[in-house]
């Protein structure tokens, strides 16, 4: 095992757990320390192929590129804060019109805040003052974000909600999760029953469509377990919220900013959103979300909505020059997503044919990920065997995360160089091989 942790790492997690209440982690003991590239270093010196881009923040490398931290620190040294609520400043709207310059015709406006979970808060908010209506819609195994009105929306595991409820608002329904068919049946003979059964019973029988404000959706279900619905699946939920007034939100805080070979992930479903929400990558490292809606949605009032922060100078610096380096390297940066997320497919579905834990492999563009299960036939979770996956990548220099009940996302920076993505696939291999020796 090339990975060394000694005693400063271990003093490190005993102070953090002293101060810092237990919220999430617990992963592998990564004490961070710098990045660069396709790299990660930790306190004790190891460096770490990362293909989780520190939580699917970093697309276009880790820490960014060198243009974007200079940007940062030039704004530093001229204005960290405008407070953007009050008083008007040029750099947010140079980066909006940017932003919107990537969006399809009729984009629109936008509002900036400091996260997915805001820019979520505030689609649900507009979304109600647009419509004039109360309920929202929103799949299971969904993640949309833990503050009250995102989690209202978030369906992904109990701990996430457990204690906050009750959640009256939204109405949630299965999502084309195809590998566990909720309704046991097989794409494309199915029909799309799933969405037949959401205008069959929870659109006729527990709230009627009119009241609905919005349709939340992820395009790739992230947190959830990185599940790619069918081709032509969004069509069909489009014509639902088409039908009945409602709004469709297409949460790109994870599979949007070119991450699927697109700048925005349902894209590649040939559907338009009335809404779309960003973040994680939107800032390259600074903290940023943007909630972007179509022109004929049209305004909403003053006051009804702001965050101090949000507009944030230095976060703003980054995501200009971040978004300046997507659009002069548009092409380049989808053509690469596209063939880098065929290449690492080809390996995982190899892997998938190898390997009696690993239950599936799937993904779109960049977005991918493998399904741990204790075997292919009872498709039992393999919580442990993943467990045990994740923990001997980092031990051998690869940093892996979890997604939903036994999901390994891999998801390295679109910047990915060829030798560190073979690397990186040959030692996960590896770990796979390792958990699957009692088989
Ligand atoms: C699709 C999606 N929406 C919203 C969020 C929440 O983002 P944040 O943690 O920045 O609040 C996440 C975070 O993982 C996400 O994946």
């Amino acid at each position: 095992m090339a990975v060394k942790i000694t005693g400063k790492t271990k003093r490190i997690i005993e102070r953090d757990r002293k101060v810092f209440l237990t919220t999430t982690r617990e992963v592998y003991p990564f004490v961070a320390e710098r990045g660069e590239g396709d790299f990660a270093y930790d306190i004790e010196g190891n460096r770490f192929i990362d293909f989780a881009s520190f939580i699917s923040v970093y697309n276009i490398g880790i820490n960014a590129n060198k243009g974007i931290r200079t940007a940062i620190k030039q704004q530093v040294d001229t204005l960290m804060h405008s407070a953007f609520t009050d008083y008007y400043s040029e750099l947010p709207v140079k980066f909006g019109e940017e932003l919107i310059s990537m969006f399809p015709k009729g984009f629109g406006k936008l509002f900036l805040s400091n996260s997915g979970t805001e820019a979520n808060e505030a689609a649900i908010k507009f979304a109600q003052i647009f419509t004039k209506r109360s309920y929202n819609i929103a799949f299971y195994g969904a993640f949309h974000g833990r503050s009250k009105g995102s989690l209202s929306l978030t369906a992904s595991r109990f701990v996430q909600r457990s204690h906050f409820g009750p959640f009256s608002n939204t109405i949630h329904v299965p999502f084309a999760y195809c590998y566990r068919c909720p309704f046991n049946q097989t794409y494309p003979g199915c029909g799309l029953a799933c969405v037949d059964y959401i205008k069959k019973y929870p659109l006729s029988k527990e709230v009627d469509p009119k009241e609905v404000s919005a349709f939340f959706v992820e395009p790739v279900q992230g947190e959830g377990g990185y599940i790619v619905p069918p081709k032509d699946y969004f069509k069909e939920i489009k014509r639902i919220t088409e039908d009945n007034g409602m709004l469709l939100v297409s949460d790109e805080v994870q599979s949007g900013y070119m991450r699927t070979g697109k700048f925005l992930a349902m894209d590649n479903f040939g559907v338009r959103a009335d809404i779309y929400t960003m973040a994680k990558s939107l800032g390259a490292g600074m903290p940023l979300g943007a909630t972007v809606v179509s022109n004929d949605l049209g305004d909403v009032p003053a006051g009804s909505h702001a965050s101090t922060f949000g507009g944030n100078l230095v976060s703003v610096a980054a995501a200009l020059a971040s978004i300046r380096f997507v659009k002069r390297n548009r092409k380049r940066l989808a053509v690469e997503a596209r063939e880098k997320g065929r290449r690492i497919m080809k390996r995982l579905k190899e892997m998938e044919e190898r390997y009696e834990v690993v239950g599936d492999a799937r993904g779109l563009g960049m977005m991918t990920a493998i399904e741990i299960v204790k075997d292919k036939k009872s498709k039992t979770p393999g919580v442990k065997e993943r467990e045990k996956i994740i923990e001997n990548a980092f031990y051998n220099g690869l940093l892996l995360l979890p997604a939903g009940d036994s999901t390994i996302r891999i998801i390295p920076p679109l910047t990915v160089s060829s030798s560190s993505l073979e690397n990186g696939l040959n030692i996960l291999e590896n770990a796979i091989k390792a958990a699957s020796k009692n088989y």
